[in-house]
């Protein structure tokens, strides 16, 4: 798709957006339906601000930062005590917990791990290198806990990998890779929940009452067993080793080696874990019979045979060989996951039985996959289709508004309008020379 961009105007109304949902510390992910501060969200939003507001970047990393556990986990939502609205608030959680952070409410989940790539940019994009160097000093130990939370805790059986306890932790909350594991466990208690997404938002866009029902399930299952992270992997309820999730903790492994050398710390646990969590990546989840790669569930002990937009991600953390990433690209280029005229990758496969073109991560488009996307195709030497997704991405946004995520038929916005991470990455991409 070719058309014609107006990259200031575009660049004034993301700006805008993240003036309008900025918290003074941290930003809303969107005016209403999100009204707190996300772990992943508040990482992408940084790097966008990164390019013009370098202060204002590391606060939102601070504010996260600040919520850690004792554990060193960063929780998926710090909740905003002013706004009751959302689903499931702070009183879900029973995170009231000695390891949880004194005078804050938070989740008792993660997120894709994006923090120490976030920092990493706000030093290169830095115009005070100096204010940035203290910035990466400062962050650097708590990243390292982090980092270790993940390397343990979600990884019980040393392989190098984490494992995500539930969807909601992958980020792709709804995504047709975790029907089957969803599905496989008894919920034997009914939990109590009262949605607000799906009247905000029309249903069919949003998650099932099913779904919500399992999501809530599990929140409370692990609220029982006070967030312990080793009697929740016993429960054996949801245990996936994702690929988006392990993709992203590649690339923070990668990113916190490149902070280590810029501070002068000697990283040694990380590279040489690193290496280990490459190979397992490779053994793991390429799978050769169906010559692609897949997530792994840990409870069923198989992988997860979805022809979903995960398969493509780890072309961002440059572990494929060129061969695998041909083959990649070439399925990539597919018009079931690249359609005419051109809005992006679907999340899930047109051609598959789980293909929702409006359901949310079922098949709309997302910016922050293109994004990645884009990263990786240029790191495999495929400029010219990295710079045609970017365009594609900027004229989607440009022609049909700063959405969570489109339609991939039509461009048409979906979910929430005003949407802090489309508008962060539309920054970046613009601020890298997409155009
Ligand atoms: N994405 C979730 C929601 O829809 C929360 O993490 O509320």
């Amino acid at each position: 798709m070719d058309g014609f961009l107006d990259l200031h105007q575009l660049a004034q109304h993301a700006h805008q957006i993240l003036q309008n949902n900025d918290r003074g510390t941290s930003t809303k992910p969107a005016p209403s339906l999100y009204p707190h501060q996300w772990n992943w969200d508040s990482a992408f939003i940084a790097i966008g601000l990164s390019h013009s507001h370098q202060r204002r970047a590391q606060q939102e990393i601070q504010s996260l930062l600040q919520a850690q556990w004792s554990t060193g986990m960063i929780p998926h939502i710090i909740f905003n005590p002013e706004s009751k609205e959302y689903h499931p608030g702070p009183e879900y959680w029973g995170t009231e917990l000695p390891a949880s952070p004194v005078g804050m409410k938070t989740s008792g989940i993660t997120q894709p791990p994006v923090i120490a790539l976030a920092v990493l940019e706000i030093y290169k994009n830095a115009s005070d290198k100096p204010g940035a160097l203290a910035f990466l000093q400062e962050t650097y130990p708590l990243l390292l806990r982090e980092e270790h939370f993940l390397s343990t805790a979600r990884d019980p059986h040393h392989e190098g990998l984490s494992f995500i306890c539930h969807s909601w932790e992958s980020g792709m909350d709804n995504s047709a890779i975790w029907d089957g594991p969803l599905h496989a466990f008894n919920t034997d208690f009914n939990p109590d929940f009262k949605r607000n997404d799906n009247r905000s938002i029309p249903a069919n866009q949003r998650p099932s009452d099913d779904d919500y029902t399992r999501y809530s399930y599990l929140v409370q299952c692990y609220a029982l067993k006070k967030w312990d992270q080793s009697e929740i992997f016993a429960l054996q309820h949801f245990a996936i080793q994702s690929l988006l999730f392990n993709t992203l903790h590649l690339k923070s492994r990668q990113s916190l080696i490149k902070i280590a050398e810029i501070i002068g710390d000697d990283a040694g646990d990380i590279a040489y874990n690193i290496d280990q969590a490459m190979d397992s990546f490779e053994s793991k989840f390429w799978n050769i019979d169906k010559d692609r790669y897949l997530d792994y569930d840990m409870v069923s002990q198989s992988s997860i045979d979805i022809d979903n937009i995960s398969q493509f991600l780890p072309l961002f953390t440059g572990v494929p060989s060129q061969e695998q990433a041909d083959k990649l690209i070439s399925i990539l280029q597919s018009a079931s996951f690249w359609p005419e005229p051109g809005f992006g990758i679907c999340t899930q496969a047109q051609n598959s039985i789980q293909y929702d073109r409006e359901c949310y991560w079922r098949g709309p488009v997302w910016i922050n996959l293109n994004w990645m996307i884009i990263h990786g195709l240029e790191l495999y030497g495929r400029a010219d289709l990295a710079q045609r997704l970017a365009h594609q991405t900027l004229l989607l946004v440009s022609d049909h508004g700063f959405y969570e995520y489109f339609n991939p038929e039509t461009g048409a916005g979906l979910g929430s309008d005003s949407f802090s991470w489309t508008a962060a990455l539309v920054l970046d991409l613009i601020a890298s020379g997409y155009k």
